[in-house]
């Protein structure tokens, strides 16, 4: 499987880390310091649906095929208003796609999950063209009086084309149950029979237990991914990492050993868009023509579950037309 077409969308509205300090008891260098965050874009005016919409389209479009060559839609996604139907239900018609779709919730490592899953079908003749999707509204579950979580989110959609090729080297996905560290729970209808009492709770997380889990579960996937294809740190020419915390992204890069230029990073204008940030990140670089064709990249994300996903890369270049 390999990477033929990219594509991003995020929100218009940009808010800086000097707005929040109306409401929060925060400061700009508290955050920039602890998380290199400076500003995020929020959803205003704009849908998620439509952000998904966007950034998926400039994704085929980049990939030289036609909507109707898509022949399954993977969305990653934690939450939107809509529990039913799915993301990529919503989105699949209005892209003109006819195939196909589902969504997936690996949190912040849904992007690694839907290569994963994409790959088994690719690999397996079920599907040949497959588009991935991720689009998060993370503003939309935080507590905005909370400054431990609502500083660090921020909104937008990534999206790839993947086809049959040779891009992919390995996979490494994980898991465990650590629901008490991060969790938005959501209540649901009451019914004549279960009376419990069900109450929204906003996003609730552990800031540095999750950061030590983090470090400690994405060095893990790192090292083993590497080994088990007989290569090394050097070896890698681009590690993107989920977009979460600069520090967490410079203890890897620390225990690796490796230097600051092979850790590409824009968490700094768009804080953490959960699984869509390592999307947002490739269609970045790639527009920007700064991933080098046949460069090999390492891809690895955490997230809420506690789950983890990583993989590595050959890149082909991708041609858009502007
Ligand atoms: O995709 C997965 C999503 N989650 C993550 O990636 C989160 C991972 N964790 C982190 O990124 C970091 O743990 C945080 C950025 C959340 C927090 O940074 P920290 O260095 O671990 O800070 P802390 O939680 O140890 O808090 C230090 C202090 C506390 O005050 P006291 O107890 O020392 O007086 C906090 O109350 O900083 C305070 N604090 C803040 N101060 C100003 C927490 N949030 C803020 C804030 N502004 N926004």
């Amino acid at each position: 499987m390999k990477i033929i077409g990219t594509g991003s969308a995020l929100p218009e509205k940009v808010v800086y880390n000097d707005m929040l300090t109306g409401f929060l008891d925060t400061s700009d260098s508290w955050i920039t310091t602890r998380t290199g965050i400076q500003t995020r874009h929020l959803l205003s005016k704009e849908t998620l649906s439509e952000l998904a919409i966007t950034s998926a389209s400039a994704a085929i479009q980049s990939s030289g095929l036609q909507p109707s060559d898509i022949d399954y839609l993977i969305c990653s996604n934690v939450a939107n208003s809509y529990v039913t139907p799915s993301l990529s239900s919503i989105i699949l018609s209005p892209l003109g796609c006819c195939c196909p779709c589902t969504d997936l919730n690996g949190a912040c490592a849904g992007f690694l999950y839907a290569l994963d899953i994409a790959d088994a079908f690719i690999s397996t003749h079920r599907a040949k063209n497959i588009l991935i999707v991720a689009a998060e509204e993370p503003s939309r579950f935080c507590n905005w009086h909370e400054r431990e979580t609502s500083v660090l989110f921020g909104d937008g959609a990534g999206a790839v084309v993947v086809t049959e090729g040779n891009g992919f080297v390995d996979f490494r996905v994980t898991a465990d149950t650590h629901t008490d560290v991060l969790y938005y729970k959501r209540s649901l209808e009451t019914t004549p029979y279960d009376r419990v009492e069900e109450k929204t709770m906003p996003l609730v997380m552990q800031g540095r237990e999750v950061f030590k889990l983090a470090v400690r579960a994405c060095i893990k996937d790192v090292d083993t991914i590497l080994e088990k294809n007989n290569l090394t740190g050097d070896d890698i020419d681009m590690y993107l990492l989920h977009q979460a915390n600069l520090r967490i992204i410079d203890s890897i890069r620390e225990h690796l050993g490796q230097p600051k230029e092979k850790f590409p990073t824009n968490l700094q204008k768009y804080g953490n868009t959960s699984s869509a940030s390592i999307l947002i990140l490739i269609d970045e670089l790639s527009r920007e023509g700064l991933i080098p064709d046949q460069s090999t990249l390492l891809l690895s994300a955490f997230g809420g579950g506690f789950v983890t996903g990583a993989a590595i890369t050959k890149w082909s270049k991708i041609e858009y037309n502007s």
